[in-house]
């Protein structure tokens, strides 16, 4: 009872009194007289700021065991920071005493001293104190010096070690698995000195990086987790818990160790941190499951008996000493390489033209699937296994890739897509050499600015660990305090920036965006892991202070929109200029001829289709207009605001939908609330396609048929080409005069019946956005469309 009464008492004492105060549980230094400290004494003892304090504490295990430690008292989630004995608990019996020869012990039940390092001073003056920045000391040692896997602001760094032992941070600039293996470097390799109290972490030779919440006045660490990645937390006071202000690694599957030998890590990229493992063709999961490893179906006997199975985007390790890596001119030499080597188990390949080549010796570790590496890796395999791999993906990317791009070499079997491929890239070479040998070296030297903007831009600013995440004060430095307005969008306001590596980039502030912090962060990921020439490329992103700012790749020629609808005509409502590009002398945009319409509308086409196939199935456009397509060099389309939908509120797109209704390039499915599917896109895309043949908005049709109850643009385009058979009456008029009939007529008449079907009122009646691709291309015969109607146009 008295007990009872006591421990209230205490529970009192310890919420209301000031901690300075020297009462029993409370303790402001612990010295010989306090001396045995034992586990179950309830003890603490607190940093005269109140923030830190230390003391026993017991393990999540087990309450009976505990750990000596120090975590953070001043806030609801007492973190801990540091530990003695993280590795090998003690339980009651245990204490912590400082001896008659004033050494500082942790006692297990045996008396063997657990404690890091011989502490020892005098033992008449020398204290245990807890400083404000929750440095433990006692005489010359410190806690600092012995860090677990936290370091605190403004502690040096040493080595740190996840919680499981796994992970070690070691030299200060490297995360090493399994102690050798390193997977991720410090920026510029400068060794991590010290975090600052304003969340700006000092490298050696002058170099530094800062958390998202520079500046603010918080409670920071940075914590090595049990998952491998280097973590700086911030606590935040509204939301009552800590958030991640930087992390060194934003894809989980880079890090080593994720998944067993032979097995390939495979993030969903719906969070950075959700990881699964997965057995490659040929292979079966290890008695533990695939976690802890796959193993081969059929054991190679024979190493002339093998061959190659190709798994797309997919980057497997051997370690230094068991990876070779060669310059191999094409696919086939890399082959032959890996096939003449009896230890090769597998290389990986790029399909970029520069010859990167690795083979892969005796073990295949640290396997990971992700579109970012843009690699193919090709497993050896017993010429017996029929096993096929179903990580694909690669070689449409490439088919999809813009025109300039057809010097790749060709994927490597003499497959039906070679074929293809061969198909496309000479009608497009004949469509190039039509209109004429001008434009023919013209097309060289762009080709030569692509080869060279994928080369430096593609892979040099975005490393598989993601966008590039910018402070605000950096980005209002670029856009010189946001006062280049290029353009206003339904997502927000565009401005031009000049990044200090002097590239030019679209920044773009975002309205009305939903989730928080790590949510837009993921998002922002997943859409920067989107790689395609017909697709605007994003480079970073900011979330701060509520912010939330998109960086692209500046795309200087302007939309769609500027160039097929003469000026003067009225503009859409709500609409927005996303970039205000060059004007020729007139003032006017040149005039697009049939071959750079043809690529522009097959360009989108393939972007789309990437988008709705290789990637997820959230990244639904949802929002194609040519407002949205931006023109590069040589007119090279690039879709724009991509994957945004998903950030937006659902009700802002519900009745921004309901606004559009009717007219423009929402499918009707929007406007009778029926599913929303990937075959949404597929309809505006047809609207665009039949915008850029004939020159004019499909609401704004001049003339007085305009006005009639039952007219319908698609249906009366129909009607023209299919039934009058007058194509003549649908095309832009301002390039009429330049159709000839022999060198445009597949093309245009391509064009327009894959409109048609696009534009089918019934979602399924609408080809996917692939088959749209290949029906442009012409590599698939397109039968007769049937004539496009809406049924919900008497109810405007
Ligand atoms: C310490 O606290 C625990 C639970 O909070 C309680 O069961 C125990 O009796 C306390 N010990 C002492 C010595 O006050
Ligand atoms: C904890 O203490 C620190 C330093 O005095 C202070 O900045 C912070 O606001 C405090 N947090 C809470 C939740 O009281
Ligand atoms: C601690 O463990 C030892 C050895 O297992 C045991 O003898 C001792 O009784 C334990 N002490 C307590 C308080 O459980
Ligand atoms: C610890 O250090 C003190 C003084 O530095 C020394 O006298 C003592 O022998 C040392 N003890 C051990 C176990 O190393
Ligand atoms: C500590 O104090 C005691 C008595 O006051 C004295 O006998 C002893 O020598 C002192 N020890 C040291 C290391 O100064
Ligand atoms: C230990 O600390 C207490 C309170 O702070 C003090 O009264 C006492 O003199 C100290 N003892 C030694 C040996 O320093
Ligand atoms: C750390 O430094 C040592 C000595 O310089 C070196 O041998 C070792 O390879 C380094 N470790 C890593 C992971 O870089
Ligand atoms: C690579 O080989 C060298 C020399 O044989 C050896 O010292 C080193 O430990 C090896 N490294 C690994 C990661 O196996
Ligand atoms: C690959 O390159 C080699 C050497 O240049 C050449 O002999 C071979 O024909 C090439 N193979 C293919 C498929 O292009
Ligand atoms: C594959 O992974 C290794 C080790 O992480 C890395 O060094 C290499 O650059 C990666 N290759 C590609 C093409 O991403
Ligand atoms: C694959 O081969 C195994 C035996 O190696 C056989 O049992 C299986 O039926 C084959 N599957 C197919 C689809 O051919
Ligand atoms: C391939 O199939 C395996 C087994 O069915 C599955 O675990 C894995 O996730 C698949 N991989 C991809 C990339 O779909």
């Amino acid at each position: 009872m008295a007990a009872l009464i006591l421990s209230f008492l205490f529970a009192f004492l310890l919420s209301d009194l000031p901690p300075s105060s020297a009462q029993p549980l409370i303790l402001s230094s612990f010295n010989l007289s306090d001396s045995p400290w034992r586990p179950d004494q309830n003890q603490t003892l607190l940093s005269a700021n109140n923030v830190f304090a230390a003391g026993f504490r017991p393990a999540p295990s087990s309450q009976k065991l505990y750990t000596f430690s120090v975590w953070y008292q001043n806030i609801s989630e007492r973190t801990i920071v540091w530990s003695a004995n993280d590795k090998s608990l003690v339980n009651g019996s245990a204490a912590l005493v400082i001896t008659a020869s004033g050494q500082l012990r942790l006692n297990d039940f045996s008396g063997q001293n657990l404690w890091p390092w011989n502490a020892s001073g005098n033992p008449n003056s020398t204290e245990l104190i807890l400083d404000n920045n929750g440095n433990l000391n006692y005489a010359n040692w410190q806690s600092f010096k012995f860090p677990t896997d936290t370091i605190l602001p403004n502690q040096n760094m040493s080595l740190i070690v996840s919680k499981n032992g796994k992970y070690r941070f070691t030299n200060s600039t490297d995360l090493v698995y399994d102690s050798t293996d390193s997977y991720w470097t410090a920026p510029n390799g400068n060794v991590l000195q010290v975090l600052n109290s304003d969340g700006e972490m000092v490298q050696g030779n002058g170099g530094s990086f800062i958390s998202a919440d520079f500046g603010a006045n918080r409670l920071r660490r940075l914590t090595l987790e049990n998952d491998g990645n280097l973590i700086i937390y911030s606590f935040d006071p509204d939301l009552g818990k800590w958030v991640i202000v930087w992390e060194a690694i934003q894809q989980a599957c880079i890090v080593y160790g994720t998944c067993g030998p032979n097995a390939i890590c495979i993030s969903d990229g719906s969070d950075s941190t959700t990881t699964a493992c997965s057995c490659p063709p040929g292979f079966r999961p290890s008695a533990g499951g695939a976690k802890e490893g796959c193993e081969i179906k059929i054991p190679i006997k024979d190493a002339r008996k093998t061959k190659f199975l190709q798994l797309d985007y997919v980057n497997y390790t051997s370690g230094p000493n068991n990876t070779i890596q060669i310059n191999a001119q094409n696919l086939t030499i890399c082959r032959h390489s890996c096939y003449n080597n009896s230890k090769c188990l597998g290389f990986g390949f790029k399909y970029d033209g520069q010859g990167y080549c690795a083979l892969q010796l005796e073990r295949l570790l640290y396997g990971y699937w992700s579109p970012g590496t843009e690699t193919a890796m090709f497993l050896r395999v017993d010429s017996n296994e029929n096993d096929t791999s179903n990580f694909t993906g690669m070689t449409s990317l490439l088919e999809t890739i813009c025109p300039v791009n057809i010097s790749l070499p060709l994927p490597p079997e003499e497959s039906s897509t070679t074929t293809r491929n061969i198909v496309i890239i000479c009608t497009l070479f004949a469509a190039e050499l039509i209109s004429g040998v001008v434009f023919f070296w013209g097309f060289v030297k762009k080709y030569i600015k692509y080869r060279d903007m994928a080369q430096t831009l593609g892979l040099e600013f975005l490393p598989a660990g993601g966008p590039k995440r910018f402070t605000y004060a950096e980005l209002k430095t670029a856009t010189n305090d946001f006062s280049n307005l290029i353009g206003k969008g339904g997502f927000g306001d565009v401005y031009r920036g000049d990044l200090t590596d002097h590239r030019v980039v679209a920044v773009k502030c975002l309205k009305h965006v939903t989730g928080g912090d790590a949510e837009f962060w993921a998002e922002v990921t997943i859409i920067a892991r989107m790689h395609h020439l017909n697709l605007v490329r994003l480079w970073g992103f900011c979330a701060e202070k509520g912010k939330r700012i998109l960086v692209y790749e500046h795309v200087p020629n302007g939309s769609l929109d500027k160039y097929l609808f003469q000026p003067g005509q009225p503009r859409f409502t709500e609409d927005y200029e996303l970039e205000t590009g060059p004007v020729s002398a007139n003032g006017m945009n040149p005039i697009l001829d049939w071959n750079i319409r043809y690529r522009i509308a097959l360009g989108v086409a393939r972007a789309i289709a990437y988008l709705h196939e290789e990637c997820l199935e959230w990244v639904l456009h949802c929002d194609i207009k040519p407002e949205n397509i931006l023109l590069g060099d040589d007119f090279c389309p690039k879709i724009s605001d991509f994957g945004l939908a998903k950030l937006r509120k659902k009700e802002d797109m519900v009745s921004m939908s309901r606004m559009r209704g009717t007219r423009g390039y929402m499918a009707p499915e929007w406007v009778r609330s029926d599913p929303i599917t990937a075959k949404a896109d597929v309809y505006s895309f047809g609207m665009v396609l039949l915008e850029i043949v004939t020159g004019t908005r499909n609401f704004e049709m001049q003339g007085s048929l305009k006005n009639s109850e039952e007219w319908y643009f698609p249906g009366w385009a129909f009607d023209k080409v299919f039934k009058e058979i007058k194509v003549e009456d649908i095309l832009d008029s301002r390039i009429k005069h330049s159709y000839d009939s022999r060198a445009h007529f597949q093309l245009v008449d391509r064009m327009v019946k894959t409109a048609m079907w696009c534009l089918q009122d019934r979602p399924d009646a609408r080809p996917s956005m692939g088959k749209v691709a290949k029906m442009l291309e012409g590599t698939v015969e397109i039968i007769e469309p049937r004539k496009p109607t809406i049924f919900f146009l008497s109810d405007e």
